[in-house]
């Protein structure tokens, strides 16, 4: 099983460093491959997303990745900046579905900036459209407007557009998911407002004729905003487009106090994955060993899981963090009084210790 290990910038090195830790003491045969991607490689080789980076992540059987982005590379051209390195991999990939768990850890619930009893035992499954949308929809552009409140003033303009099969395609995804957990799903659209989504919603309640055994409700995204903080616990999968996904993920990361601890998984047909850890590459602290490693530990898991095969090794490293998080272990994002101060490379240890024990 090979491997492609994109660590990327600001963090993530010293995040990546500490999953292919906890990866090299399970005795499975994985072949790791470690390529540059993002500003570094921009650096290193003029592009974010070179030839030999995506040649390497299209012959892997999954990509573990860092994070991207610097605030140095902000003035670049658009097609040079770090987060063409993820949207590029995406596409080129197929990389369609978008697995982002929102998991309330037991030993956090208080680091959340919600009430204790709103998110206790929180853990809901955003399934976010990742190829499609207003983020890859032709045409988009700058010109001259000929219509609209202001005719000849400058303006830009996206393309909001889902097809028939992407829709389809995440909704299956997101019932079958909806069969493992609770058998229910949360399809959030703006279908009052966008054809696109009026039809997502056409789409998504025909597929559901072939799941009857999965409850189906549908919400508007605002009205989904809104229950994400007041009553997150009454969402389990909830399945959304690029743009609506991209923003409610990150909400529900919040609701579990600790952005540092989520993991996330993007798939395409075949199984074929990418693993990364929701946060971003965190540039105001990089270099200095405090980043939480667990995230990108927890999307090992997920790798493991989802591309590899390898369920009983995913959950030996969750039980692991379990552990680490019980042994009162804690890096600065999760801290609280009462708890030990760790570092990434300390935290990455304790895993591998807790793995090693539990033997
Ligand atoms: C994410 C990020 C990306 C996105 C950026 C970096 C392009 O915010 O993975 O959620 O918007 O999809
Ligand atoms: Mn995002």
């Amino acid at each position: 099983m090979k491997i492609a290990v994109l660590p990327g910038d600001g963090i993530g090195h010293e995040i990546i460093a500490e999953a292919v830790k906890v990866l090299n003491v399970l005795d499975l045969s994985l072949e790791l491959e470690t390529a540059s991607v993002g500003g570094t490689a921009y650096k290193e080789q003029g592009h974010p997303l070179p030839e030999s980076t995506l040649k390497l992540a299209k012959e892997a059987d999954a990509i573990l990745f860092g994070a991207v982005g610097d605030f140095q590379y902000d003035n670049l051209e658009r097609h040079l900046r770090p987060e063409q390195a993820i949207l590029g991999l995406r596409k080129e990939l197929g990389l369609f579905a978008n697995l982002r768990p929102a998991i309330c850890y037991e030993q956090l619930t208080h680091a959340s900036s919600l009430k204790p009893e709103l998110v206790a035992g929180l853990d809901l499954l955003i399934i976010r459209e990742l190829t499609g949308d207003i983020y890859f929809g032709q045409p988009r552009g700058r010109r001259t407007a000929t219509d609209g409140h202001f005719p000849g003033a400058e303006e830009a303009f996206d393309t909001m557009r889902y097809s028939r099969p992407e829709i389809e395609r995440i909704a299956h995804t997101a019932f079958q998911a909806a069969r493992k957990r609770k058998n229910k799903v949360t399809s959030v659209d703006k279908a009052n407002v966008l054809e696109t989504f009026q039809f997502w919603r056409d789409v998504v309640t025909e597929v559901h004729q072939q799941y009857q055994d999965v409850t189906l409700e549908h919400m508007y995204v605002d009205n989904a905003a809104m229950q994400l903080v007041k009553a997150p616990k009454n969402l389990d999968v909830v399945v959304t487009g690029n743009m609506f996904g991209d923003i409610l993920s990150d909400e529900a990361a919040m609701l579990t106090g600790s952005i540092g601890m989520l993991p996330s998984a993007s798939l395409n047909a075949r199984s074929q994955g990418l693993y990364e850890p929701s946060h971003g590459s965190a540039p105001d602290i990089a270099g200095q060993g405090i980043a939480n490693p667990l995230a990108t530990i927890l999307s090992a898991a997920m790798m493991l899981r989802y591309s590899l095969n390898q369920a009983e090794a995913a959950d030996r490293i969750e039980q692991a963090v379990q552990t680490v998080l019980a042994q009162g272990l804690r890096t600065g994002d999760i801290y609280s009084e009462g708890t030990t101060r760790v570092g990434t490379a300390q935290m990455g240890d304790a895993v591998v210790a807790a793995l090693q024990n539990a033997r």
